[in-house]
């Protein structure tokens, strides 16, 4: 006996009569749905799914993917979180046969399926760009928060498998982000720092996630914001504390018909500062410096190529630039990728800092994500976050200089 109210196809899909992938993605729907307390289910225009690196699945994921590619088909546009690994030039970035093995399983399971394979933590940069107020069932934080904040659709952060039992059935229990009724904002932010670089974003974000808590704050005080400031935000903010939810006043659609919350923190520069000094360790020697967490935009890998243009990656330093193969193929285009590559810079496209297999692989780590930090520490690694040019600075003297 379940409380969700279904349709007769859906009730179908739940008895078996669509097969094996389907009647286990409507048990892993209707169960998620009861215990949120969701009435129906509702259509998504389109599913992000992450868990994707072998790193993360293991044997036992890759087993799960197989049994459900059997039969198991997506019904709307479902694109992928990144690997464990760049999809074609793995060996140049120093990853096992025998890894690369697994992860070519775990990306044939999710073909079969009728995912595309983007591999990228970008989805709405190469054309899973949902509209506003448009219901969807996506994975990754940082992007489930830009879909959320950015663009003002309405989803979830689902996990791996809820994401793709949504792919497909096409729908995805209506509770949460979904209701109107849990998008109110319960913080007012007052931003009163000066934001000057990339990575200020990303202390911003650490900053109010320190200090909004698990809350949807309603931002004000930005005088000025880019695409990929807005786009590291959302992946730090969401790291450091809050839901995958904020309103920014004259960013946001919508921002102006929500009430101000009376309750107010506010972000002063003392702490920005703080927020570097967290996230920053006392290193000097950098042996890896990654850019493009969230992956990097066609605007980002320009600045990197105008920064290393006729300069050399020091021995004993990797830079790796990360991003989505769309991305990368317009940088070919356009000279960046020869212009990194002659500097002796990488990309690693499909994949990222987080779900590669690294442990152990780094000491210090440069970047200008605060995300990506958090991650890094997890995988050992000392971490700088700094600016675009502090990062291609530290590729090639291998130093961390400021
Ligand atoms: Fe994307 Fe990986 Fe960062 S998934 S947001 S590049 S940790």
């Amino acid at each position: 006996m379940i409380g969700m109210e279904l349709t007769k196809q859906e009730q179908a899909m739940l008895d078996g009569k669509e097969g094996y992938a389907v009647c286990k993605s409507m048990e892993i729907l209707v169960a998620l749905g009861e215990i949120f307390g969701a009435k129906s289910l509702i259509k998504v225009g389109s599913v992000q799914v992450a868990g994707v690196s072998y790193q993360n699945l293991g044997d036992a994921g890759l087993e799960f993917l197989n049994e459900l590619a059997v039969d198991g088909r997506v019904r709307v546009l479902t694109t992928l979180n990144p690997a464990g690994m760049d999809l074609e030039n793995w060996q140049q970035l120093g990853i096992s046969p025998e890894f690369a093995e697994k992860q070519n399983l775990v990306i044939d399971a999710f073909r079969r399926m009728g995912i595309l394979i983007s591999c990228t933590c970008t989805p709405y940069l190469i054309g899973n760009l949902p509209l506003y107020g448009e219901h969807l069932a996506w994975s990754e934080s940082s992007a489930v928060t830009f879909a959320n904040s950015v663009l003002g659709a309405k989803t979830n952060r689902e996990g791996g498998p809820s994401a793709l039992a949504a792919a497909f059935v096409g729908k995805t229990p209506n509770y949460g982000l979904h209701l109107d009724e849990n998008r109110v904002p319960d913080v007012h932010v007052q931003v009163n720092a000066e934001l000057t670089k990339l990575s200020d974003w990303g202390a911003l974000g650490y900053a109010i996630g320190k200090k909004a808590e698990n809350k949807i704050p309603y931002i004000t005080g930005i005088k000025s914001v880019e695409l990929d400031d807005l786009k590291s935000f959302c992946a730090s903010v969401v790291t450091y504390g809050t839901k995958p939810l904020f309103y920014m006043k004259g960013v946001t659609p919508g921002a102006e018909s929500q009430n101000q919350p009376k309750n107010t923190v506010t972000i002063e520069q003392s702490d920005i500062k703080n927020a570097y000094d967290n996230i920053n360790d006392e290193v000097s020697d950098i042996d890896f410096v990654c850019v493009g967490c969230p992956h990097c935009s066609i605007k980002e890998i320009q600045e990197i190529a105008d920064l290393i243009n006729g300069k050399k990656v020091v021995e004993g330093t990797e830079l790796w630039v990360a991003t989505s193969r769309t991305a990368k193929q317009l940088a070919d285009k356009r000279g960046y990728t020869a212009t990194i590559e002659a500097a002796g810079g990488k990309f690693a496209c499909d994949t990222c800092m987080a779900v590669a297999p690294l442990k152990g692989r780094f000491k210090a780590l440069a970047t200008t994500s605060a995300k990506g930090c958090f991650y890094s520490r997890q995988s050992l690694m000392k971490t700088k976050m700094g600016s675009m040019k502090e990062c291609v600075d530290a590729a090639v003297t291998g130093k961390w200089n400021s």
